[in-house]
């Protein structure tokens, strides 16, 4: 069976593309979710690229690659800075989890540079734009190869 990768991604990417284009850029998260899946082609991962505004349903989405998954790639966005039930969510989570950030957060407000999900997470991405999701494809394919 092709290994699958769940990208998880938190409040506001919905609107990745239109949202502060001077800080994320104009693609949008269905242009992440094509080139993610096209280096998964490659690689031979399967990619599912999830999105929601609510933190339980990130939570729920990470149990279920509990059974489904066997890497998570997670841009949390606000959750990152807030949210203690993500990361618990993931420490049950067994594989890798790579945790992306589209703008640099460390140059950016102070409360942007403390992560909970960097706790758990086995590498982390951040300031490398949208690039940043297909560069955290290949280390996946790297680490599951
Ligand atoms: C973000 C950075 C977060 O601080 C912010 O809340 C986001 C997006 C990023 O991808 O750069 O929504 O995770």
């Amino acid at each position: 069976m092709t290994p699958m990768i769940h990208i998880l991604n938190g409040p506001n990417l919905n609107l990745l593309g239109r949202r502060q284009p001077e800080i994320y850029g104009r693609e949008t998260l269905d242009d992440v979710a094509a080139a993610c899946a096209a280096i998964g082609a490659e690689a031979g991962l399967e990619t599912r690229l999830l999105q929601s505004n609510w933190e339980g349903q990130i939570v729920d989405w990470i149990h279920e690659a509990r059974e489904s998954a066997a890497g998570i790639i997670i841009n949390p966005a606000a959750l990152t800075h807030t949210s203690v039930a993500v990361l618990d969510a993931l420490n049950t989570f067994e594989g890798p989890v790579i945790e992306v950030h589209i703008s640099q957060v460390h140059k950016r407000e102070a409360f942007r540079h403390h992560s909970y999900v960097s706790h758990r997470a086995d590498a982390v991405m951040a300031g490398f734009g949208v690039h940043g999701y297909v560069l955290a494809m290949r280390h996946m394919a790297h680490l599951l190869g």
